[in-house]
C-alpha cells in the first residue's frame, strides 16, 4: 500500500517537474499562425500569459494587448503578423 503511494506521488513529482522545465509541453491550439504567435509571443514570458488571459478576452482587446506587446514592450513582430495573430488569438482564445 505505502509502496504504492510512493510510486504515485514520485511520478507526479517527474510530471510536474518537467511540464516547467519545458515549455513546449504548453500546448497551442492548432492553426497556421500557431507557430508564428509561439516565435513571438513566448521571448519574453511564458506563452501561457495567453492562455491565462483567454476566458475574458474581447478581439479589441487582444488587438490592444498585441499592440502593447509591440509598441510597448518592444515585441519583435513584422506588420503584416500582427493581424494575422490577432485573429489566431480571437478565434482561439477570445470570448467572441
Ligand atoms: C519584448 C518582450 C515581449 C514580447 C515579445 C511579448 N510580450 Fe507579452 N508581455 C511582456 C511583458 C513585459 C508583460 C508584462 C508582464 C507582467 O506585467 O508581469 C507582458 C504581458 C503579457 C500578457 C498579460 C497581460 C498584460 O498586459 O500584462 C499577455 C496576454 C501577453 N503579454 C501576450 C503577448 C502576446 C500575445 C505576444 C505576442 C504577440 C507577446 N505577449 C509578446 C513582454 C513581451
Amino acid at each position: 500500500m505505502n509502496a504504492t503511494l510512493g510510486m504515485a506521488a514520485l511520478l507526479l513529482t517527474g510530471a510536474c517537474t518537467s511540464a516547467l522545465a519545458d515549455e513546449t509541453t504548453l500546448r497551442l491550439k492548432d492553426g497556421a499562425e500557431a507557430v508564428t504567435v509561439r516565435a513571438y509571443c513566448s521571448i519574453c514570458h511564458s506563452i501561457d500569459y495567453v492562455q491565462m488571459n483567454a476566458p475574458f478576452m474581447k478581439r479589441a482587446q487582444w488587438d490592444a494587448e498585441v499592440h502593447k506587446m509591440v509598441k510597448v514592450m518592444g515585441a519583435p513582430v513584422p506588420d503584416d503578423e500582427v493581424a494575422k495573430i490577432i485573429d489566431y488569438l480571437t478565434r482561439n482564445y477570445g470570448v467572441e
